[in-house]
């Protein structure tokens, strides 16, 4: 275990959403586990006023939302010892000077700083200025590192320009532009399953593998975030991010070494061989689609149109499913499908990747249906775990042949089991940038999507509807090359035989 530095966290947006529900809650499970530096003090920043003690209240009570079933008292004890306060309110322009002497003119705050951005995407470039306005960017006496959120940027050309904005003040080693998906234990095992076995290489190209699907389904609607959904939608908030990030996990070549530049090099070239989708192909390559009211869980819940906050007309797209081809040696000709959804059945993330039949169907006549190729399934969430199907002899006197499912959940019982935030965090205290995008990833991936998203805009008339609830709408069963290929739903073995509705 390395030993981390004195540091101090500066939280932006730390009584907001983010804040209460991913970030503190990590935190305060880093510090059940003893792994937070013993000198880390977190101020948290809110436009707000409120005394320090109103704000180690306002954290007892996200912790108790976090954890229901009780909290650790010591570890709660040494987790507030640690919260500091300050309030930024808008359009004070003496906000940041304050901020400045407090963390500048204090021993008590530990001149190594991380500032997480947890607030709006259009509010990142105005704090940088503030900050390095005032000086607090310049690495004098200590490191100084910023945290980023997703989505960087709205498309190539805002990412560019929020770049700029970022490099005026910052250097590259100092920005960690966080995909909080790449924090989730089994996307780490995508490349242990992958580089830590040699079985599975000489199957992982296109000879062996007919498709790839990565798909994650949500039963949460937006959850009140209008105001950054209606102008997000899924392709932005999920695939640009999340699913393209894993997609490179799964096609990319074994990096020279697990560095973060050599992993992040081959990440890269993976999205640069993503043919590119010209604004002819977007209907053949790309799907939307938007939840209508419906039932999840047996509840009555709305559709996207009723959501607060969201306009009546609205063609933002709650559902997006794509076909991409990486067209290089390993994968041309593989399609990957990727498909995100809000109010879908289960709440579900998952790599399914189906081999191709064998050459001759050997055993045509031992089965009454056709045959069923191999698959081989990662579960990101909700429970970790890998899966392997493949053909066996039923016991009997007859040959017949039927499916049955590998499953290796490799969690043992006593084993910890952690959010994507907390290994994030300790790495940005380490400063490893491994798990991390670098600029030319996000601009690669904007590149991917910027014509499907500028057709989308342009056709502001209709979107097509599923009611939540439902696996998604019909039509996007046009983007399957073939008859044969269809949406994989359920990592069990009746899962493959299950269609849309
Ligand atoms: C976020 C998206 O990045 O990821 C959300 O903005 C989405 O819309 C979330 O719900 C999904 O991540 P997780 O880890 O909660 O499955």
């Amino acid at each position: 275990m390395k030993v981390l530095d004195p540091c101090t966290l500066v939280i932006f947006g730390a009584a907001g959403n983010l804040s209460r529900r991913k970030l503190i809650p990590a935190l305060f499970r880093l510090e059940i586990a003893k792994r937070l530096p013993e000198r880390l003090i977190i101020l948290g920043c809110g436009i707000e006023l409120r005394e320090r003690e109103e704000w180690v209240d306002a954290v007892g009570n996200m912790l108790q939302q976090a954890f229901p079933l009780g909290l650790d008292q010591g570890a709660r004890a040494r987790f507030c010892a640690r919260m500091h306060y300050q309030a930024i309110p808008p359009g004070d322009d003496a906000a940041y000077t304050r901020l400045q002497q407090l963390l500048e003119g204090n021993a008590e705050f530990p001149p190594n700083m991380v500032y997480y951005m947890a607030v709006r995407p259009s509010e990142f470039p105005a704090i940088i200025e503030a900050l390095g306005g005032v000086g607090l960017l310049k690495e004098k006496n200590g490191w100084r590192r910023v945290v980023i959120e997703k989505p960087f940027g709205y498309d190539l050309l805002s990412a560019q320009t929020l770049q700029g904005s970022l490099y005026k003040h910052l250097k590259e080693p100092q920005i960690f532009r966080i995909d909080h998906y790449l924090g989730k234990g089994t996307v780490q095992n995508v490349m242990v399953f992958r580089f830590a076995n040699l079985l599975l290489e000489p199957l992982w190209n296109n000879h062996y593998i007919d498709h790839v699907q990565i798909t994650h389904s949500e039963t949460l609607g937006i959850e009140g975030r209008a105001d950054y959904y209606e102008g997000a939608g899924a392709l932005r908030d999920m695939i640009q991010s999340h699913l393209l990030q894993l997609l490179a996990l799964v096609a990319m070549e074994p990096p020279v070494t697990m560095a973060a530049e050599h992993l992040r090099d081959e990440k890269v070239k993976v999205l640069k061989a993503i043919r590119p989708i010209t604004q002819n192909a977007v209907h053949a390559h790309a799907f939307r689609g938007q939840y209508a009211s419906g039932s999840i869980d047996g509840k009555t819940v709305p559709g996207y149109l009723e959501e607060p906050g969201v306009a009546a007309d609205s063609t933002t797209e709650t559902y997006a499913a794509l076909k991409l081809f990486v067209d290089n040696w390993r994968w041309a000709g593989v399609p990957f499908y990727l498909r995100t959804g809000k109010r879908m059945p289960e709440n579900s993330s998952a790599i399914c990747i189906r081999f191709k039949k064998p050459p001759q169907d050997l055993m045509r006549h031992t089965r009454s249906g056709p045959s069923q190729p191999n698959w081989i399934m990662l579960g990101i969430q909700p429970d970790d775990c890998l899966k392997m199907e493949m053909q066996v002899k039923v016991p009997g006197l007859d040959l017949h042949t039927r499916s049955i499912s590998l499953d290796a959940t490799y969690r043992k019982g006593s084993e910890e089991d952690f959010d994507a935030y907390e290994g994030l965090l300790l790495d940005v205290m380490l400063g490893d940038h491994s798990l991390f995008l670098r600029i030319d990833e996000v601009e690669t991936a904007w590149r991917v999507i910027d014509p499907i998203l500028k057709v989308w805009s342009m056709e502001r008339d209709f979107i097509n509807s599923y009611p939540a609830g439902s696996w998604g709408p019909r039509g996007t069963y046009r983007l399957f090359d073939r008859d044969d290929q269809f949406w994989r739903h359920s990592l069990n073995l009746d899962g493959a035989d299950l269609k849309a509705y």
